[in-house]
């Protein structure tokens, strides 16, 4: 084995043994997991915000062609949201800024994400998979005050 070829490995695993700390430090040290998926779960009728108690909500969240419903919630600073969601029509996503939710909306799926909102401030979702002619305008907001 040359030189080259020895550098060169080096480096691949030096590489590879980064990428897999970064992994490790994003599930331990920032808490991102993997979405759940509820292949069982009954989607939910209608899209709202439910309060369970003091700072806990639940969030049942429908995306269809193009609106999320509901697309404006408020919730006090602190909160923890249990979000459900789900699709009516064709596939969408559901990705909130500054935040590590990010799901798939399914027809007949439900996504589920929970999330605690510490900071003041407005939180813009979106639609993150492509699903049609007005795919960029499918948006909405958290506002957390
Ligand atoms: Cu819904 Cu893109």
């Amino acid at each position: 084995m040359d030189l080259f070829e020895k550098r060169i490995l080096i480096m691949s695993l030096t590489l590879l043994l980064f990428f897999f700390i970064l992994v490790v430090y994003a599930a331990t040290g920032l808490g991102a997991d993997v979405p759940t998926c509820l292949p069982e779960a009954q989607p939910p009728e209608k899209g709202e915000l439910i309060q369970l108690g003091d700072k806990r909500y639940q969030l049942n969240l429908v995306a269809r062609m193009w609106t999320f419903e509901p697309n404006e919630i408020r919730i006090p600073a602190g909160s923890t949201v249990d979000i459900y969601v789900t699709s009516r029509d064709v596939v969408h996503g559901f990705h909130v800024e500054r935040t590590l939710v990010n799901l798939m909306a399914i027809p007949g799926v439900v996504s589920y994400r929970r999330v605690t909102f510490d900071r003041p401030g407005e939180y813009l979702f979106v639609c993150h998979e492509f699903c049609g002619i007005a795919h960029h305008t499918m948006a909405g907001k958290i506002i957390v005050e």
